[in-house]
């Protein structure tokens, strides 16, 4: 019998692990797969509601970091985690995309020491992903575990070029496609039964969808101020569009902290909900008329469900989701998101097309790797 750790703590962990649980749970006679959350994201709307909508169990072991300054957050995930990796002596470690707790887990696992000498070996799911921004510190994130992890699963080519140009061996690096989208592929006849356009009183396809989170864009007041000049100016161009903003907590507490909730509220047709979990959302992410958005997932969502996707930073660490699919880079540039907007309501935006390996069978396919390597 072998034994698999899932290391997982933010939200869009969650949607990536999903999948590979379900596959997992196919050779329960060879392997045990114990899911450890470390509590990045603690509050019901922020985890307990994606762990009920994904049909995840509970967490085997709940760490209960919670939120605090990044070198904290990622000590005590490493403090706690060590424990854990010591008590149950995994033979894998699974970490997700490019959050702290995925980076603080990678670095536990690379260097057990004492009285357990050897590391434990750690597989990366979404790697290979490159912004070149190293001021985001989720570039940081896939940089350090990337460079520690002994299995590279990669989502788009992208992600093989830029661990190739970084050194990795080519026997590490394995292109298997992307988990999130197996979890939306799965789930996509829940999600069209979801009732939310009814109770938030919208249409079909005369929404805007509005997601934003990013510290370069909410912790700096100069930043925000531009991005609600940027959501309010879709009543100019767009005048009987909804516009849906379920907000993050991290974008409450700075819209609250610069006292700019009220020129956000001048907005008109604006809709602001509290975040939304996994089904719900992702209903309105299938039938808006477009997205606003800072968020890496939501990117390759709308990609896959080809509405138009404007994204909120100057670059992205998923270059398929502009090269093939549906996503604009536009940065706070209000003349690009403009031109972007009027190119969608003339119908001229383009159309999109899925990339290779985002057909819902990815995390069979890492699964099988994983089965021939422990
Ligand atoms: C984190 C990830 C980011 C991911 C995002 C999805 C890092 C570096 N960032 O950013 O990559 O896209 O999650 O949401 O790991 N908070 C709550 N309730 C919660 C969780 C957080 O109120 O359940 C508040 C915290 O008090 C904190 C803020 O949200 O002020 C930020 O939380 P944190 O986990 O540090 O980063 P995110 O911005 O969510």
């Amino acid at each position: 019998m072998k034994k698999i750790i899932s290391v997982v703590g933010a939200r869009p962990n969650f949607m990536k692990m999903a999948p590979v649980h379900k596959q997992l749970l196919k050779h329960k006679k060879k392997i045990i797969h114990k899911i450890v959350h470390t509590g990045q994201h603690y509050d019901k709307r922020m985890s307990d509601v994606f762990f009920k909508d994904l049909g995840l169990p509970k967490p085997d072991i709940y760490l209960g970091i919670g939120s605090k300054s990044h070198a904290e957050q990622k000590a005590l995930v490493m403090i706690e985690l060590e424990k854990v990796i010591k008590k149950e002596k995994p033979d894998l470690v699974l970490v997700y995309g490019d959050v702290n707790s995925t980076s603080a887990a990678s670095l536990v696992c690379s260097k057990q020491s004492g009285d357990q000498l050897h590391a434990i070996p750690v597989a990366h799911i979404e790697s290979g992903l490159r912004s070149f921004d190293r001021s985001m510190p989720e570039e940081i994130n896939r940089l350090v575990t990337d460079v520690l992890a002994d299995f590279l699963f990669v989502t788009e080519p992208s992600g093989v070029r830029n661990l190739q140009k970084e050194g990795i061996s080519d026997k590490k690096i394995f292109f298997t496609g992307n988990t999130m989208i197996d979890s939306l592929i799965t789930l996509l006849p829940v999600i069209k039964k979801s009732n939310i356009l009814k109770e938030l009183c919208i249409s079909e396809n005369n929404y805007a969808l509005i997601t934003l989170h990013r510290p370069s864009n909410v912790d700096s007041k100069d930043n925000l101020a531009k991005v609600i000049n940027i959501i309010t100016g879709i009543n100019n161009i767009s005048p009987k569009t909804d516009i849906v903003f379920p907000v993050h907590p991290r974008t409450q507490k700075m819209l609250e902290k610069f006292g700019l909730l009220k020129n956000l509220e001048s907005t008109n047709n604006l809709i602001l909900t509290e975040p939304l979990g996994y089904v719900d959302f992702m209903r309105l992410v299938s039938t808006a008329k477009f997205i606003l958005t800072d968020s890496g997932g939501i990117q390759e969502e709308s990609t896959y469900l080809k509405i138009p996707c404007i994204t909120l930073r100057d670059s992205t660490e998923r270059p398929v989701t502009t090269e093939l699919g549906t996503n604009t880079i536009t940065g706070l540039d209000e003349k690009a998101v403009k031109k972007a907007i009027e190119q969608i309501e003339k119908g001229v935006y383009k159309k999109g097309k899925i990339p290779k390996f985002w057909d819902g069978n990815s995390a069979e396919r890492i699964v099988k790797v994983i089965l021939e390597k422990i």
